[in-house]
């Protein structure tokens, strides 16, 4: 495989309420996530995220780690609910001199900050007021983007807005997985849909002004179950519903037809032409593949593990190829229209433990990002532009539904202690990015 260019960003992930804890400090408000994961039989072990992986006190060991990997770029995500913390939407200075610390030190680092404003944390004060399925949270999201771009804008070289818009509608507002834990019908939930992407657009119009502008979505290939017409329109309905319902409206300015019948309520003149903000780069959030079959219900539909792949400890198939495939798509798909690419997240989990020398081995961890990288080295080599690559995560952190029994770090986290240990995979991806240079 060759090596990647000598300007490629090569970066770890992460969000907010994932690593931060800190939940009442300072003056933050709880999110829908706090609500949600405090409340009982919402997370697989019961925990949430009040502390997390104790980031916000500890912040400058976890960018010294990051140091030592010697990556350019961390991606992170600032709390809404500590940065406007009440319905006044009046801001939050000492939320703000947190992410002002964070800064300083990443930039004491030579590491430059992706800065997201919203991984999934709606502030709960939002969520009572209706949250996404009302218009009005565009307009307060807008303001927030405003907040942030005036307070840290002169030390963000890359934003973006929204992470994964179809994982927040899909397991928040219809399965009910994620806070805020809602069942909607469909035709509701796609109001949730349509405000998610207004309020992207409504916040790239705000962000592009102060640096370079970057989408995020995850995208994933869908492979019908059998070899079924009904499994076949079932994995084409999902191709739609995961990957270019919230990729065609920002890069081509129209929802796709199949749809457009169930947004259409909520959308009002202009609004396309406020999402269609087109952004200087587009990042992929790449995982997996799914095995998709035809089901009853009002999503006809049912995702699966495809057989015959390696899991990880999720049950999630390791599929590298899909990664290839998934930027070659991109890169058809929206041909002149879209930016060069950047995966934003790739990652996986295992069961991983320090032994008694203090030795984590996660040999699995680096073959599996081993494989995806020259899957994205591939596309690559295909013609595709893809200019930086960000490991989910730098830390185990605090995954959602799963809450800590799932483990994505470079680096274990020892709860009880919040003691660090970096893995084998951790001097790995160092090497890799030294042997870049
Ligand atoms: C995507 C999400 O953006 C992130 O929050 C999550 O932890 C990873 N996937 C792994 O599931």
């Amino acid at each position: 495989m060759a090596g990647f260019p000598p300007d490629f960003t090569w970066g770890v992930a992460a969000s907010a309420y994932q690593v931060e804890g800190a939940a009442s400090e300072d003056g933050r408000t709880p999110s829908v996530w706090d609500t949600f994961a405090r409340a009982a039989g919402t997370t697989a072990d019961g925990s949430n995220g009040d502390v997390a992986c104790d980031h916000y006190h500890r912040f400058a060991e976890d960018v010294a780690l990051m140091a030592d990997l010697g990556i350019d770029s961390y991606r992170l995500s600032v709390s809404w609910s500590r940065v406007v913390p009440d319905a006044s939407g009046r801001p939050n200075p000492a939320g703000l001199d947190f992410y002002d610390r964070l800064l300083d030190c990443l930039a004491d680092n030579g590491i430059s900050p992706a800065v997201n404003l919203f991984h999934w944390d709606l502030p709960q004060w939002s969520q009572d007021a209706g949250g996404w399925r009302e218009r009005d949270t565009v307009e307060r999201f807008a303001d927030y983007a405003q907040i942030v771009a005036a307070r840290l804008g002169d030390r963000v070289g890359t934003w973006s807005t929204i992470n994964e818009m179809f994982e927040h509608f899909a397991l928040g507002h219809v399965t009910g997985e994620h806070a805020p834990g809602l069942t909607l019908p469909l035709d509701e939930a796609a109001g949730v849909v349509h405000h998610l992407l207004l309020a992207g657009g409504r916040a790239a119009q705000v962000l592009r002004e102060r640096g370079r502008l970057m989408g995020i979505t995850s995208y994933a290939p869908a492979r019908p179950h059998t070899g079924s017409d009904a499994d076949r329109d079932a994995a084409a309905l999902y191709d739609v519903l995961q990957n270019r319902l919230f990729t065609d409206p920002v890069l081509l300015g129209r929802y796709p037809a199949e749809l457009e019948p169930l947004v259409e309520p909520f959308v009002e003149e202009g609004d396309l032409a406020v999402i269609h903000t087109p952004p200087d780069l587009w990042g992929v959030n790449y995982y997996s593949i799914n095995s998709v079959r035809a089901a009853e219900g009002p999503v006809p539909l049912e995702v699966l593990a495809p057989q015959g792949y390696p899991r990880t400890a999720f049950g999630w198939a390791v599929a590298p190829e899909g990664l290839t495939e998934v930027l070659t798509t991109l890169h058809e798909r929206y041909a002149e229209h879209l930016p060069p690419l950047v995966i934003t997240e790739n990652g996986c989990a295992y069961d991983d433990t320090v032994d008694a020398e203090g030795r984590c081995d996660d040999l699995e961890r680096v073959v599996y990002l081993d494989e995806h990288l020259a899957a994205v080295r591939a596309a690559m080599n295909a013609g595709v532009d893809v200019r930086g690559y960000y490991v989910w995560s730098l830390l185990d952190n605090f995954e959602w539904a799963e809450g800590h029994t799932k483990r994505f770090g470079l680096v274990h986290v020892d709860y009880a202690t919040q003691r660090r240990t970096p893995k084998t995979s951790f001097g790995w991806y160092r090497d890799r990015i030294a042997a870049s240079r």
